[in-house]
């Protein structure tokens, strides 16, 4: 059935004051504290357990140590971000980000810790061992399951997996809500007086990722959608390290193990990364990138190694339990093997604009976490930074949205709103692929090193995708076209920027140019507003 066929059934309505979109750390945070104030409505369209958060390893960043201060913690990020950071956003993250965490530890979380005290880890681009960890290096599985209980107990959060959203409820100026399909595809109506994206990031559109296949920036299309500015999108970071396999199955390898002393290796087994930086494998994550990708182009092999026999093997399978059995399990033993690893895409710098509670231009559309760009990370986010924003900038989108009186909340818009999105059989095989031939684009063309020429082919290639959408329909139509856009997005954005800038490298401009000192976003609003036209003339014509 299509979406405009007379007769499909009117979506079901519900109300809550917070409609919150994703189940990572920010949107289970802004969950919690919105409780405090109203009903909430807290959307996932998978299950709480996947998230980006969940897979987080080495930690969240904070000053919590005597020998630290805000002051260097601020200095850190400002110098890995490349001079491109917002400086307020980043006062705010390190100075609330403590609070916060002293907060959370209050409440019971608990951080890994010994005799003297919490166990402070040390990252690249970090002065002082400044990250908490928990679980070893499960971090971000501890946190979300910790904030998980809390959630489940809170009779104000409902709580609705399964749920994919496939439009915001907006003209263009004001959201009152959003459209979402339930598990059975059947079309629910979510109204709400402030509705806070925590979708997560976009790394998952790109071949080689360490995120779940789930973070395609779906919170960046549908805020696009809805015409709100979208800010950033050439700066996404990729991790160092990144287990590598033929079969391209990869997984994360904990930043935290160089911190305690892993060497990178080059295939002839020398070390190679103080040739880039005199901090060698403690360098800002883009500059390590960098490093291991012309290693990996000067020897034609696809990964370099992680060094860490000369570590403790009592103490690397204790503190970094899970991947010790990962490596295991895809068949190197790390406290005596050397491990195959090479960069992924990570985590998504860019994304949806918002001041620093959260807002957007769109009123009542509020975001925070992976899927909001304050400005905070500049041109390469410092590493561990990005568990703290989501605290931080979760409570304070609430905040914003507290501010804000509702005054756009229009419930004409679910008049006669009506949907069926039943995928056809055989349409999710097809969907894959699609999926698959955008990612080993954006891996190719867009990835860590870019140059104009192939900027401007992926651009060419990813629009060669579309006219194959014709062969979907209903739900996993609109999943591409929003894939395509967001690829669309990186892609045009990478092309613009004429100059390297921190995760953003370009080989026809490998210099940092000054007069790039600058941000910024594309707004959509000519058409998001025509596009709201469209809409409203199809719900009109569904009533
Ligand atoms: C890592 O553990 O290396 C990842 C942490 C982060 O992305 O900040």
């Amino acid at each position: 059935m299509s979406a405009n066929q007379a007769g499909a059934p009117r979506p079901s309505e519900i109300y809550s004051d917070f409609l919150i979109i994703g189940s990572g750390l920010a949107g289970l945070y802004a969950a919690l504290y919105a409780s405090g104030f109203g009903s909430v409505t807290l959307l996932t369209k998978s299950t709480v357990e996947e998230s980006n958060s969940y897979w987080a390893q080495g930690g969240i960043a904070a000053v919590v140590d005597p020998d630290d201060s805000a002051w260097f913690h601020i200095d850190d990020t400002m110098r890995a971000g490349r001079g491109l950071n917002n400086l307020k956003a980043v006062e705010v993250l390190v100075n609330e980000g403590r609070e916060r965490v002293i907060e959370l530890i209050e409440k019971g979380m608990q951080f890994d810790s010994d005799e003297t005290g919490l166990e402070l880890g040390l990252e690249g681009g970090h002065t002082k061992r400044r990250v908490l960890h928990a679980g070893g290096s499960s971090t971000g599985r501890e946190m979300v399951k910790f904030l998980i209980a809390a959630v489940e107990k809170n009779p104000s959060i409902r709580k609705y997996e399964s749920t994919g959203v496939v439009e915001l409820l907006s003209d263009g100026v004001s959201c009152s809500g959003a459209l979402a399909l339930g598990n059975a595809f059947e079309p629910i109506l979510f109204l709400a007086k402030s509705t806070i994206l925590a979708t997560g990031g976009a790394s998952a559109l790109f071949e080689r990722t360490t995120n779940p296949e789930s973070s395609t920036g779906e919170g960046i299309a549908l805020a696009y959608r809805a015409g709100a500015a979208i800010s950033d999108m050439e700066f996404v970071q990729f991790h160092p390290t990144a287990f590598y396999n033929e079969r391209g199955a990869s997984f994360l390898i904990t930043e935290a193990l160089r911190g305690e002393g892993a060497h990178l290796l080059s295939g002839t087994g020398e070390r190679f990364v103080y040739e880039y930086s005199d901090l060698g494998e403690l360098a800002p994550r883009d500059i390590v990138s960098r490093a291991i990708s012309i290693e990996i182009e000067r020897s034609g092999k696809n990964f370099v190694y992680l060094d860490m026999r000369h570590l403790d093997s009592s103490y690397l399978k204790s503190r970094f339990t899970n991947i010790y059995e990962a490596c295991l399990a895809a068949g190197v033993d790390m406290t005596n093997s050397l491990v195959p690893v090479a960069p992924a895409a990570h985590y998504m710098i860019g994304g949806v604009k918002t001041g620093l509670m959260g807002e957007t231009n769109i009123k009542g559309l509020f975001a925070c976490g992976e899927v909001a760009s304050t400005g905070v990370h500049g041109a390469n986010r410092l590493a561990s930074n990005s568990l703290l924003e989501c605290v931080v900038f979760g409570k304070r989108a609430v905040d914003g949205a507290l501010d804000y009186d509702g005054g756009g909340f229009d419930s004409s818009f679910r008049q006669g709103s009506s949907v069926a999105h039943n995928p056809a059989t055989g349409e999710l095989k097809f969907f894959r692929e699609l999926k698959s031939a955008a990612t080993r684009i954006m891996n190719r063309s867009v990835g860590i090193v870019r140059s104009g020429e192939g900027l401007v082919a992926a651009g060419h290639e990813l629009a060669a995708i579309s006219p194959l959408l014709e062969k979907l329909s209903g739900y996993y139509k609109l999943k591409m076209e929003m894939i395509l856009e967001v690829c669309g997005l990186i892609t045009a954005f990478s092309l613009m920027r004429e100059e390297s800038r921190g995760v953003h490298i370009r080989e026809d401009f490998p210099e940092e140019d000054p007069s790039w000192k600058k941000t910024y976003s594309d707004e959509k609003r000519r058409g998001a507003k025509a596009r709201t036209r469209r809409i409203t003339r199809r719900l009109r014509k569904n009533r």
